[in-house]
């Protein structure tokens, strides 16, 4: 990871130079028609998962380069060089991908605009950190192998980040980190009146790595919290060779969150933990640099309530009131007990937990119409193994009578 970084660095530094060297010796590896390492996600410097920043943020049909009449500015400028981009990267490496192993087939038809938007970490906020520009030569050509394409890609790049960059997404301030334990109070970046919302986290750095362990978010009391695809953003102290300021979380790390968490609870922001390990996060400085970390959403939520099992309100009167007319008292025949008494039909009248007895029959009541239960119509209308009560009437009143010992 480290040496990718100091990688990407020099070339950032001497570019042309690089490109111009690099071109030479990598053009004989075109022509050996060779893209071997470039196994499926080796795009990403980390193994990120799918999820795509670009197609949540950059919009379709919005933002700073809408064209009024056909595709977006940026659409036209990938157009411009899908040509190039066929010839230097296409074919069966990340067009049809019949190369093994498997490269990632940023350029598969039908539409290869669509296929490069959905690769990840191809498309994003800071087009420097852009995966087809920090890739450099491999087994495939970088892009810098020819400065006339280079420059197109560069273009067209730059005003897809400049189409992601205003949307601008909602943000905490810059913060320090500490090393240990960190408490950020993320309600700046809260939307639709939250407040109150905490993450915590273990900060560390293992070899210039910044790492955050237990992360967890804690949700204010009374509100439950949606959170949707937090980013992390590095902020530097002074501009960077490059002139930025700011460096994005090009491995998305948190790409797959979507989480609500209920009111008052703290639960594991997933996946729990991170490593920064992008280029241009490495080496993390505590002293000097801080975060912030954008949300696609963080807003008041709704945790899905399961519904409770319902119970009797009264057990002690349905044992009264109800439960000896269904076992043949007060003249009502036949004893239901005498088949559904352990079991039959879920029915279970001789047992001593009485609680669960009623539970059972009310699992058969139709609170709304209680005449139409079933536990009416079955020995009042049938079909019933059991055959028919001798008084219709007086077996529906008994549930219907004694309601409140039910609901
Ligand atoms: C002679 C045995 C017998 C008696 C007595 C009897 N039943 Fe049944 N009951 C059955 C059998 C067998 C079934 C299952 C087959 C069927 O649905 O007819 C059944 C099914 C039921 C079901 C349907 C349960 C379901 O989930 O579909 C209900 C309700 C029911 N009985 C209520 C009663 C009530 C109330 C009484 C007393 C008034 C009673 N039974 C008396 C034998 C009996």
């Amino acid at each position: 990871m480290l040496h990718r970084y100091v990688v990407g660095e020099k070339r950032l530094a001497s570019h042309r130079v690089a490109a111009l060297s690099a071109g030479l010796g990598i053009a004989l590896l075109v022509a050996a028609g060779a893209c071997a390492d470039d196994s499926a996600n080796g795009l990403l410097s980390r193994g990120g998962p799918g999820g795509v920043g670009s197609e949540d943020r950059g919009p379709a049909d919005g933002g700073p380069g809408v064209n009024n009449s056909g595709p977006p500015a940026e659409e036209l400028l990938f157009r411009a060089v899908e040509g190039d981009l066929e010839q230097q990267c296409g074919k069966k490496c990340h067009t049809d991908g019949t190369y093994k192993p498997l490269p990632p087939t940023f350029l598969a038809g039908p539409d290869a605009y669509k296929s490069v938007k959905a690769q990840p970490g191809a498309i994003v906020a800071d087009y420097y950190q852009s995966v087809l520009l920090q890739k450099g030569p491999h087994a495939g050509p970088a892009i810098s192998v020819d400065p006339t394409f280079e420059a197109k890609v560069i273009a067209w790049l730059k005003m897809e980040a400049a189409v992601i960059q205003a949307m601008k997404r909602p943000t905490t301030d810059s913060t320090s980190l500490v090393l240990g334990p960190n408490d950020l109070d993320l309600s700046k970046a809260c939307v639709g009146g939250l407040t109150g919302v905490h993450l915590t986290f273990d900060a560390a750095l293992t070899g210039g790595v910044l790492s955050l362990t237990k992360l967890m978010i804690a949700a204010p009391a009374g509100t439950d919290v949606h959170v949707y695809k937090p980013s992390f953003i590095r902020v530097l102290s002074k501009r960077d060779s490059a002139n930025r300021k700011e460096i994005s979380d090009s491995a998305e790390s948190f790409s797959n969150t979507d989480q609500t968490v209920p009111g008052g609870a703290i639960t594991v922001l997933s996946p729990g933990s991170a490593f920064f390990t992008a280029a241009g996060w490495v080496p993390f400085d505590f002293a000097s640099d801080k975060v912030r970390i954008e949300f696609a959403k963080l807003e008041p939520g709704k945790v899905p309530v399961l519904e409770k099992p319902k119970i009797c309100k009264d057990v002690a009167g349905f044992t009264a009131k109800v439960l000896p007319s269904m076992k043949g008292g007060g003249g009502i025949s036949p004893d239901c007990a005498s088949c559904h008494g352990a079991g039959l039909a879920g029915l279970s009248l001789n047992n001593a937990n009485q609680s669960l007895v009623c539970t059972q029959i009310l699992q058969n009541l139709n609170e709304t119409d209680l005449g139409k239960s079933l536990l009416v119509t079955k020995v009042t209308a049938g079909p019933h193994t059991g055959g028919l009560v001798n008084n219709a009437a007086n077996w529906a009143n008994l549930f219907i009578a004694n309601k409140s010992v039910f609901f």
